[in-house]
């Protein structure tokens, strides 16, 4: 069997990949020696991500994963990304290496819910790689009600959310793609309000529902925890996202759960703040910790017909 067959078998593993709203934005084309992959335009945010920068994030995150899987898979298989539009699988001298394997890949998954008080481990801090920063969540909770607010009361961002809200089970994308009520940790009553608001927009938008929905994660930083702000070059956001990927698994390995809080980007008065904060180009911000509750595991689509 080729290595392309070999990986492809394994395609429901590297779907676990993360990507914003949980679009999993990637085409993927299997040929004879390689695998291309792709941005589907029908899956991208043009509204909420109107540089790309997730995207770009989402398909670098991909690629790492596909990588770790290839190589428990004991595949030698390498990337090129050189051509700006794609990605492309290709052979290589020997395994990838890396410290992560399939286990690893299948136990990420983002956490919303409460965490436990306390700092990151100094030794944990040590062990990232470089260019990811460290701020206290506390020092951060006032930007993030004001990028909350930004967010809900920017209609075309807040439409884009909408669109990509799973809130009732029933909905026959529910198990495919997108943001569940679970996987946000809302209760039956909580989501049954969001999805209503939301769908009233125009008119609660004008009665305040940016207000209301920012409030509603007033508290999510106000505890002693930490925030990682992962900076580099926009230039090269597909290799940023590869290692976007690693600093998650590696935060798994401690038993650490992440929360991407994006909004604090897409804002821009809070992205300049945090910015001068870090001293360099923040390209991914996520709170850090042990949970207090297992989170849900997200929906994604099936793999393709073989
Ligand atoms: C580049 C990037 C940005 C993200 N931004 C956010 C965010 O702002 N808020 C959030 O709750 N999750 C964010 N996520 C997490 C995704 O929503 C999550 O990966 C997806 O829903 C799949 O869930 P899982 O990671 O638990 O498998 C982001 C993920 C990526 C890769």
């Amino acid at each position: 069997m080729s290595w392309v067959s070999v990986l492809r078998e394994r395609e429901s593993l590297f779907r676990r990949a993360p990507s914003a709203h949980n679009t999993q934005p990637w085409t993927i084309d299997y040929r004879a020696d390689e695998i291309v992959i792709g941005a589907d335009p029908a899956r991208s945010l043009p509204d909420s991500d109107p540089t790309g920068r997730d995207l770009a994030l989402g398909l670098g995150a991909f690629t790492e994963t596909c990588l770790i899987v290839a190589a428990d898979a004991g595949l030698s298989v390498g990337c090129d990304l050189s051509d700006p539009r794609r990605i492309r699988l290709v052979p290589a001298a020997r395994p990838y290496e890396t410290i992560f394997h399939r286990a690893d890949v299948d136990a990420r998954r983002v956490a919303r819910g409460s965490y436990e008080e306390g700092l990151l481990d100094l030794v944990i801090l040590a062990a990232l790689e470089p260019g990811i920063t460290h701020v206290r969540s506390r020092a951060l909770a006032g930007d993030l009600a004001v990028a909350d607010r930004w967010m809900f009361g920017t209609p075309p961002v807040a439409r884009e959310l909408r669109d990509w809200l799973r809130l009732d089970p029933r909905d026959p994308r529910y198990h495919r793609d997108g943001l569940t009520d679970r996987a946000l940790g809302l209760g039956r009553t909580e989501a049954r309000v969001l999805s209503g608001a939301l769908h009233a927009y125009p008119l609660t938008r004008r009665l305040g529902l940016p207000h209301l929905l920012a409030a509603s994660g007033r508290n999510l930083l106000r505890y002693d925890g930490s925030v990682l702000v992962l900076t580099g070059s926009e230039r090269d956001l597909r290799q940023s996202g590869r290692r976007l990927l690693r600093t998650w698994l590696l935060l798994g390995r401690f038993g650490l759960a992440v929360h991407p809080l994006s909004q604090l980007l897409d804002c821009p008065a809070t992205a300049a703040r945090l910015a001068d904060r870090v001293g360099a180009t923040p390209l991914a911000v996520f709170r850090v910790g042990h949970p207090v509750h297992e989170p849900d595991r997200s929906a994604r689509l099936p793999a393709s017909a073989t």
